[in-house]
């Protein structure tokens, strides 16, 4: 049985997923915010370039890779931080280098220093780096992760993988080979290959990789086991996946392709933060009829107001009905057997969320 209790107080990662602007970092807060509040240390990380967590915390220029203390709650505390790529794969190196002067040569390499603040993949695979180590770091006991939009989750989720695939290509494997002589031994059979990567990318721009590659050679073991601890820990016990969606057809549309390729990935959501809804006007809240009936007009203006705000309540919660039904059914599709799916809904709040006071409210109505 899932509920939202039982997740903030037994997991120890939480994934929050969705397409663009449908309150992940917002609701990401929000849940390490309440699980501090029921005696946890959590640390919420944002791997998304754009600066909203800090910004929704109040907190802008002030979060990086070093988690920063927002909160103390009794036992509790809520951290932040916000990956640094360059930094992350930094310490990577110096962890996985068999010496100092090895680090050194591989920190200095122009290829290097490319892609390692640059490139997407290197983005995505340093975020589940962050991630592992946020979770072995003894401060914390849960890790909320706030991603990019959903084709870029999708692409952090898989970069575990990808980044084993490449350690583990023959022809990374010959570039890096120490006992073959270096390349004017391998030449005959890789020199073609190269040739062609250096008329796309330039011969400069290919020496430096084969530097970078060379640089590097020994250390692809650590990374490989250190991809495949990412990948275990996503599909592990202790970690669940929440998608966020908002209540209108083009999100939901794509959070639907999210969830179709989490499910190609051997990974089933259990929660669903239905984020952004209109509240809902029962009945019990009405204002009796001899409040406002002084006057009549005011009366039925507001009736009209109320009935369509009903109306657009219950559009809004079907929509997020279908898409829950659709998702059940895929999940069914899948080897285990499908668990509930919990949804969480949380109301539209009057004003934008931009400091803490902000993110406590929506904590609040996750109970
Ligand atoms: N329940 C809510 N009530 C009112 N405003 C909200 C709510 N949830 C989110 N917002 C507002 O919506 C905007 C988008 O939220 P947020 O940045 O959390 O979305 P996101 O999914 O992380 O976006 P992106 O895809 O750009 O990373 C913000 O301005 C935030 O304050
Ligand atoms: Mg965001």
């Amino acid at each position: 049985m899932n509920n939202i209790n039982e997740l903030l107080t037994t997991r120890r990662v939480i994934v929050c997923c969705g397409s663009g602007g449908v309150g992940k970092t917002t609701v990401a807060a929000a849940l390490a915010l309440s699980a501090a509040r029921r005696g946890r240390r959590a640390v919420v990380i944002t791997i998304d370039p754009a600066r909203r967590l800090a910004d929704a915390l109040g907190r802008r220029g002030d979060l990086s890779n070093e988690p920063v203390l927002v909160e103390r709650i009794g036992h509790g505390e809520m951290w932040a931080a916000m990956l640094d790529v360059t930094s992350t794969f930094d310490s990577l190196i110096e962890r996985f280098a068999a010496s100092a002067e090895q680090a050194d040569l591989i920190r200095s390499n122009v290829f290097y220093k490319s892609i390692s603040g640059s490139l997407s993949g290197t983005r995505d695979y340093m975020a589940a780096e962050m991630l592992l180590r946020l979770h072995e770091d003894p401060r914390f006991d849960l890790v909320v992760l706030d991603t990019a939009p959903s084709r870029n989750a999708l692409d952090f989720i898989e970069s575990p993988e990808r980044l084993v695939r490449f350690l583990r290509h023959p022809l990374f494997r010959i570039l890096t080979a120490p006992s073959r002589g270096g390349l004017k031994v391998i030449g005959a059979t890789v020199q073609p290959i190269l040739k062609a990567i250096g008329k796309v990318v330039g011969s400069n721009v290919m020496s430096d990789v084969i530097d970078f590659l060379r640089a590097f050679e020994g250390m692809e073991t650590g990374f490989a086991q250190r991809a495949s601890s990412v990948s275990h820990l996503l599909r592990g016990e202790g970690t669940d996946f929440a998608v966020v969606v908002a209540p209108s057809p083009e999100p939901l549309s794509d959070t639907q392709v999210l969830v179709d390729r989490l499910a190609d990935t051997r990974i089933s959501p259990s929660f669903v933060f239905a984020n952004r809804l209109t509240p809902l006007f029962d009945a019990a809240g009405e204002p009796s009829g001899t409040s406002v009936q002084s006057s009549s007009e005011a009366q039925e203006w507001l009736e009209n107001n109320v009935a369509t705000l009903r109306q657009r309540a219950k559009t809004e919660r079907e929509l997020v009905q279908n898409f829950i039904d659709r998702m059940s059914t895929i999940r069914s599709g899948a080897d285990e057997p499908p668990g509930l799916v919990e949804v969480v809904e949380i109301a539209e709040q009057s004003t934008d969320i931009h400091d803490l006071d902000g993110i406590a409210l929506l904590a609040d109505s996750l109970g």
